[in-house]
């Protein structure tokens, strides 16, 4: 398939991913205008020639969670409307992964809501990074077979050995037990360094409490925390002090999806780390490794049929 048949389009929280994959690729970016109503309602206008072409949308959904998830779902649905002969979704972030059970009676089980709402599109893929999975296991039950959950651990990775930010006796550690996931993985990635976890409560949306049961020593070692999303920032403070406390001599921060709310990116800089290194599924100030290599290779390749 030649370059001319594909359009990758990019919602508001992915256009910086979605023109780099355009101009990585040669593969055409499409303009689609969108504007709020005076009454907060959403216009979304498609400016480029979908019929017959393979559409690549990117869209995050975060920041502005709520108007993403209705910006992308009107977008998508409208593409098809268009005549796209093949449609791909990738939405960097998955918001709402969280909220993943019934944790109390009558509470909205809301990532399965969202998965049903993808899944009305009737995409031919639909790829995220990283997804927050502790009790669903595998993602496809809840948005069909053509769901790929990609990783960008390992850009991470790259960024950090790159750098020259790693030695044999950096520790990895992961906040709490389901971050086991993302820690191994890095620390495989950066020649198989030690890794442990931490335990982790949380008392209210923004406060926890780590603990550590582990006996792996910190003391005058180099970490570098992985987590796959910072919200608050109230689990980072958290480990950083625990870290400190085990005598850690420097840390860095890292995380794949930097949602940053309210003042989180300031309460970690303030605890003075070596680094803070996330990707820009999310694009913040500390978006400092890009994804859309990872799009190019394991979506844009498949899809023109060049790997
Ligand atoms: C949850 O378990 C996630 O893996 C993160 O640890 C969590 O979302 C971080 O949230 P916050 O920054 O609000 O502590």
């Amino acid at each position: 398939m030649g370059s001319q048949e594909v359009v990758v389009i990019g919602g508001s929280n992915s256009e910086h991913i979605a023109i780099r994959v355009s101009r990585i690729t040669g593969v055409d970016y499409g303009f689609v205008y969108k504007r709020f109503f005076p009454d907060g309602e959403l216009y979304v206008r498609i400016e480029c020639d979908v019929s017959g072409r393979s559409v690549v949308y990117i869209n995050s959904l975060q920041p502005s969670v709520n108007s993403s998830i209705i910006e992308t779902l009107y977008t998508l649905y409208t593409l098809r409307e268009l005549g796209a002969r093949k449609l791909y979704a990738i939405v960097p972030y998955m918001a709402y992964a969280r909220q993943d059970e019934r944790f109390k009676p009558g509470e909205v089980v809301s990532i399965r809501v969202l998965a049903e709402l993808f899944k009305t599109i009737d995409l031919d893929g639909l790829y995220t990074f990283d997804m927050h999975l502790h009790r669903i296991s595998d993602p496809r039950e809840l948005f069909g077979s053509r769901f790929y959950n990609l990783s960008a651990v390992k850009a991470i990775a790259e960024y950090l050995v790159g750098r020259n930010l790693v030695s044999r006796d950096t520790v990895v550690v992961g906040p709490d037990e389901e971050a086991e996931q993302w820690a191994s993985r890095l620390a495989g990635y950066l020649g198989g360094v030690e890794y442990t976890v931490l335990e982790k409560e949380r008392i209210s949306d923004e406060e926890v409490r780590v603990t550590t049961k582990t006996g792996v020593s910190l003391a005058g070692k180099r970490v570098v925390i992985v987590d796959d999303i910072i919200s608050t920032g109230g689990t980072m403070v958290e480990t950083i002090n625990l870290l400190k406390k085990l005598g850690a001599k420097e840390i860095i921060v890292t995380c794949i999806h930097p949602v940053l709310a309210g003042n989180a990116l300031y309460k970690i800089m303030r605890t003075n780390p070596l680094d803070i290194v996330c990707t820009d599924t999310i694009l913040s100030p500390v978006s400092k490794v890009s994804i859309a290599p990872l799009v190019r290779d394991y979506v844009l390749k498949a899809i023109m049929g060049t790997r």
